[in-house]
């Protein structure tokens, strides 16, 4: 697409957006989320080769939309719009203060937002690179983050929650390796883990939303990663799985420490 053409294009497919919403509430949303500086955005990865068209919206969430995108190749993504609101400000501050790689950022909104952006792009690098089931990161600029989309022909794969499980112990397995590796491997405690924010695809698996995933080094990091392993269990133990117990699995979590050591 010629570069000029571009911003006109976005402005286009948001006035679309805009018009295929039914309600009011979503209408909100759609203006919410595609301010001026979102759309400057989107047009520079447009320009940059990383995006080709924003298709439609899969989800509405409290911190932002996700989309179905495609690049230039015609191949499907995910782009995660992150709402700079002063609501989704203060919800991101709660998870932030006290966190030295928030540092001086502190009172500039939109600052912070493009930060949370770009540590979710760089949590989904830490446990893509250690193998833990992630949708690959492709790439994030401001509030803006692609990843690879999961799901086929424009329908995304459905959360754990909705999804049917074929084998329930075998996703029981794969779902204790987003604790055990992700602690183990990339260092990191995920935070929010639940039958809300896996995505089941051809039976495995699949660990989103990671933003708020903290190093395993962070203050709290022991209190939330006991609530990843709280909420999991209490999931599995409801569809009929002889769960591992808590103290196992933190057994599990940190046998790699002591054999490093
Ligand atoms: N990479 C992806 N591929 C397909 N669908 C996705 C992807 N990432 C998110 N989604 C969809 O968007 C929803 C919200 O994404 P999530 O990252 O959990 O954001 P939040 O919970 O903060 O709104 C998910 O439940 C899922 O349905
Ligand atoms: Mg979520």
């Amino acid at each position: 697409m010629v570069e000029k053409d571009v911003y006109a294009y976005l402005e286009h497919r948001v006035e679309a957006l805009r018009r295929t919403d039914k309600t009011g509430d979503e209408r909100k949303v759609v203006d919410e989320v595609f301010d001026k500086q979102t759309l400057m955005t989107l047009y520079e990865l447009m320009t940059a080769g990383m995006l080709e068209s924003v298709e439609y919206p899969i989800s509405t969430g409290k911190e932002g939309n996700v989309f179905l995108a495609k690049d230039p190749d015609g191949d499907e993504m995910a782009l995660k719009i992150f709402r700079t609101s002063t609501s989704t400000f203060k919800r991101i501050s709660r998870y932030i203060e006290g966190d030295p790689r928030f540092k001086g950022l502190s009172g500039s909104r939109r600052k912070v937002i493009y930060a949370w952006t770009g540590k979710e792009y760089r949590n989904l690098q830490r446990y893509y690179e250690a193998e833990v089931n992630v949708p690959e990161p492709i790439a994030h600029k401001n509030n803006c983050l692609l990843m690879e989309f999961l799901g086929e022909n424009g329908v995304s794969a459905p959360k754990l929650k909705d999804a049917h499980m074929n084998d329930p112990d075998d996703i029981y397995e794969g779902v204790l390796a987003f604790i055990v590796d992700g602690y183990r491997e990339a260092r990191l405690v995920h935070g929010d883990l639940s039958e809300y924010n896996i995505l089941l695809m051809d039976d495995e698996p699949i660990l989103i939303d990671c933003g708020q995933a903290m190093t395993a080094d962070f203050y709290n990091a022991a209190e939330l990663l006991e609530r990843d392993i709280r909420n999991v269990n209490r999931f599995f133990r409801l569809r009929g799985v002889k769960v591992t117990e808590q103290d196992e699995i933190l057994e599990m979590v940190h046998e790699k420490e002591e054999e490093e050591e």
